[in-house]
């Protein structure tokens, strides 16, 4: 049976798919306590293989933050952001990399999404696990973690304006 769903409901989640863009300037602004927990909030209700849940977070704030810059070439969006959160796939909870590594996925979109939802600007950084095993190093994280990406967050200081996807009929076999 179809579960009822309000209509503005639908309206906001298609906006939100659609017009979330990768944020990369951001302003010197501070995030409202509570606004980083709903993020990973979201993240933590991403569908996962077997509802393994195999992620793990850690927010950085400040000169830790702005540390792990030296690790990318997009530096300045990690220190212009207020803060990042570095998404780790736990191996201890893992049971197929590839299935782990979409729900890792699904958990980051989430988040990009509340992230927009909230007004804010966000960016998904995965060139930075080019070096993942010196980021992993420098914040003394076990084993069992690999990082998967990182995740910009603060108030946006542009907004990129439209996005550009193929068209539909392309993606369609
Ligand atoms: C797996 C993945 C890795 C990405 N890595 C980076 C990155 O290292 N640096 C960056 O600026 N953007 C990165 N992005 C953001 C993409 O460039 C962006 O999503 C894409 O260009 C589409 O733009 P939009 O997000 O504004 O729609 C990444 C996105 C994904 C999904």
């Amino acid at each position: 049976m179809a579960r009822k769903v309000g209509e503005k409901n639908e309206r906001a989640v298609i906006e939100a798919i659609q017009n979330r863009r990768s944020v990369r300037r951001f302003r010197k602004a501070r995030l409202r306590p509570g606004v980083i927990e709903d993020i990973l909030e979201a993240g933590r209700w991403a569908p996962s293989g077997l509802n393994n849940q195999p992620w793990k977070f850690l927010v950085l704030a400040g000169e830790k933050k702005d540390a792990i810059g030296v690790f990318t070439h997009y530096a300045s969006v990690v220190k212009g952001a207020d803060a990042v959160i570095a998404v780790f796939l736990d191996h201890n909870l893992g049971y197929n990399r590839d299935r782990d590594c979409m729900a890792i996925g699904a958990a980051i979109q989430n988040m990009l999404l509340v992230i927009h939802a909230k007004g804010l600007g966000g960016c998904w950084l995965g060139e930075i696990v080019n070096r993942k095993n010196k980021v992993s190093a420098f914040l003394h994280m076990p084993k069992n973690l690999e990082l998967a990406a990182v995740v910009a967050v603060g108030v946006a200081r542009t907004y990129p304006r439209r996005g550009r996807r193929r068209a539909l009929k392309k993606c369609i076999l």
